[in-house]
């Protein structure tokens, strides 16, 4: 059967090319950081955020242990910082080839107090949006089995349900025989950039 994570690389694959930036806006134990900075290569960027120490720690060693590309700049702060981070480190032009959410707590952590919440997730999102270059695709995972991940699903179907279709396409994918399994959105921004389309 097909896998989800292996789609989400299907569909962000094509945005990421040597020289591209992305970023990662929840760190966890940097698996997603690792997948991207190898694909932007060394003359890519990719900036990473997550809340929690024991995820910068665990992202940190494992992009070391695997030789990523020093081309990372990983934040212990909120995603919902991801403009004016983005900003200091590459400038107030820099956009966007490729951005991920992987909403949620930190796998194998034990402690699911601390998950992605809607008020930064959405601050997050319109940072995202705004700053995705012409071509540029947002991912973001989300797993409603539990009651906020249900409620930030809810949030961002209306968010990009209202995206300007001449901008923005917005596809969401999910088991349509299972509901409360992980889905995800994938939104690219027209080629033309802001205000072109169809
Ligand atoms: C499902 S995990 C991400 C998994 C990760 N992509 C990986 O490859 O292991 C979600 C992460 O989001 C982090 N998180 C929660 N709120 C956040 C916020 N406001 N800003 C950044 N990260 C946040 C959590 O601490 C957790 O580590």
């Amino acid at each position: 059967m097909t896998d989800l994570l292996e789609l989400h690389k299907t569909f962000l694959s094509r945005h990421l090319r040597e020289g591209a930036v992305a970023a990662d806006c929840t760190m966890g134990n940097g698996h997603d950081t690792l997948w991207l900075s190898r694909s932007v290569g060394v003359t890519g960027r990719v900036i990473a955020f997550d809340i929690q120490e024991k995820a910068v720690e665990n992202t940190s060693a494992l992009l070391a242990s695997e030789n990523a590309p020093q081309n990372y700049r990983l934040l212990l702060d909120s995603h919902a910082n991801l403009q004016l981070r983005l900003a200091e480190w590459l400038g107030e032009d820099a956009r966007l080839d490729a951005c991920v959410f992987n909403l949620g707590w930190l796998p194998g952590s034990g402690d699911r107090s601390v998950t992605t919440l809607r008020e930064s997730t959405l601050a997050a999102a319109e940072a995202a949006l705004e700053l995705l270059a012409p071509d540029g695709c947002l991912l973001v995972a989300v797993y409603p089995g539990h009651p906020e991940g249900a409620a930030e699903g809810e949030m961002l179907t209306a968010r990009f349900a209202g995206l300007n279709r001449r901008e923005y396409s917005a596809i969401c994918v999910r088991l349509v025989n299972s509901p409360a399994s992980p889905f995800f959105f994938v939104v690219e921004r027209s080629d033309r950039g802001r205000g072109a389309g169809k």
